[in-house]
């Protein structure tokens, strides 16, 4: 071969390299913030809880509640989508099985700046039920095909949330063929709450306790998807457990632990993504939390939709129950505005030095 066709070819073999490593590098930081997130949860994880989970960590993916698809397509958009802007990578979570509503819904969470959209198919509760959607999706893989075809037609990222099984329908192969439905239809990143669901007979707070946690289900699934970003919920009670399960899958999801002790997620960025930058303290968080508080008492929201978040910041610390006690004695009164978590920090403080000076 002459000298010139081996540089170019040389510089072919480099450029397919380069070129492989970019798309690699795309993907990794496409699929890096799956790596930890909070799960969506009905009444808890509305817009001012998620500012709050985000003044902690800049990188955990954050998830709103479940919204049905009759609300977004019928209803007060403004009400069930707006968010702040600092939340983030932040994503909609909706309830439906109608694949025509659901691509509004995902048109509508990208007109919103979403950064994805996720299918709920977990809820187990009798009004979901109802509505055909949620967990009994299950038994409609091919349902749940369309409704993910219908959603991707949107230019925006498209999960599933899902359970490892319903009622009797809780074999491996079952979970893997229904798993394998999704991936035919393009989806690349699908959640699953390790836990199956019982549609009768149990209440959703049930479903969540009862039904035993089965991680190797969801271990398996990913040896036999490789290619898919499969994250694991349930039962993740810290970040050491979240380390663990990362051996072994691209993400874990945390739902209660985040919400009832939610300064575990100011050591995630650092633990989990690699980022450099010091973990604020749980005094830094207040401070943070402060503007915030303000621009929703200039908006006239009373503070007791902000402060219901954060009873758990001081979790394990002193003080923590002066903390919590303030906060729900002194945020519901007329009038009480951001001064009631200033106060309710004095009194940690005190708490505090008392036990410095003791
Ligand atoms: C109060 C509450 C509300 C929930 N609402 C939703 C919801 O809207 N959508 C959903 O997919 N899962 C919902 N879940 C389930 C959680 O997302 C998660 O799958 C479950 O709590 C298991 O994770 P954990 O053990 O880390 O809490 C809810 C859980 C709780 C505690």
């Amino acid at each position: 071969m002459c000298k010139v066709a081996v540089v170019r070819q040389v510089l072919a073999i480099r450029g397919e390299r380069d070129a492989r490593e970019k798309n690699l590098k795309i993907k990794m930081d496409r699929f890096q913030s799956y790596r930890l997130s909070v799960a969506p949860m009905m009444d808890w994880t509305d817009r001012h809880c998620r500012v709050f989970h985000r003044l902690m960590t800049r990188e955990t993916l954050l998830y709103s509640e479940m919204v049905p698809a009759g609300a977004i397509v019928h209803g007060d958009r403004e009400r069930f989508l707006a968010f702040d802007a600092s939340e983030h990578p932040v994503a909609l979570q909706v309830g439906g099985s109608d694949p025509a509503d659901l691509e509004t819904c995902a048109r509508a969470a990208l007109d919103y700046g979403y950064d994805e959209i996720n299918l709920n198919v977990g809820c187990p509760s009798d009004r979901v039920q109802r509505g055909r959607f949620g967990a009994c999706l299950m038994a409609e893989p091919d349902l749940v095909a369309r409704c993910v075809e219908a959603m991707r037609r949107v230019q925006i990222e498209v999960t599933v949330k899902t359970r490892i099984g319903i009622d009797d329908q809780d074999s491996y192969e079952a979970l893997q063929s229904f798993v394998g439905k999704l991936a035919a239809v393009g989806t690349t990143t699908v959640i699953i709450h390790a836990r199956k669901a019982w549609l009768s007979g149990l209440s959703p707070k049930q479903n969540r306790e009862i039904p035993p946690l089965r991680y190797d289900l969801v271990y398996q699934l990913k040896q036999d998807y490789p290619q898919l970003n499969i994250v694991l919920n349930g039962g993740v009670p810290d970040l050491d457990a979240a380390a663990k399960h990362l051996d072994l899958v691209d993400g874990v999801m945390i739902g209660r632990a985040a919400y009832h002790d939610p300064y575990i997620l100011a050591e995630a960025d650092q633990r989990i993504f690699g980022d450099p930058l010091p973990v604020l303290t749980r005094e830094e968080v207040v401070a943070a939390l402060m503007p915030y508080a303000e621009k929703l008492a200039s908006e006239g929201v009373a503070i007791k939709h902000l402060t219901r978040h954060i009873l758990g910041l001081f979790n394990g610390e002193r003080g923590a129950r002066i903390w919590r006690r303030y906060l729900s004695e002194n945020a519901h009164l007329p009038g009480a505005g951001p001064e009631v978590i200033s106060a309710a920090l004095e009194r940690v403080r005190a708490a505090q030095a008392g036990l410095a000076a003791a």
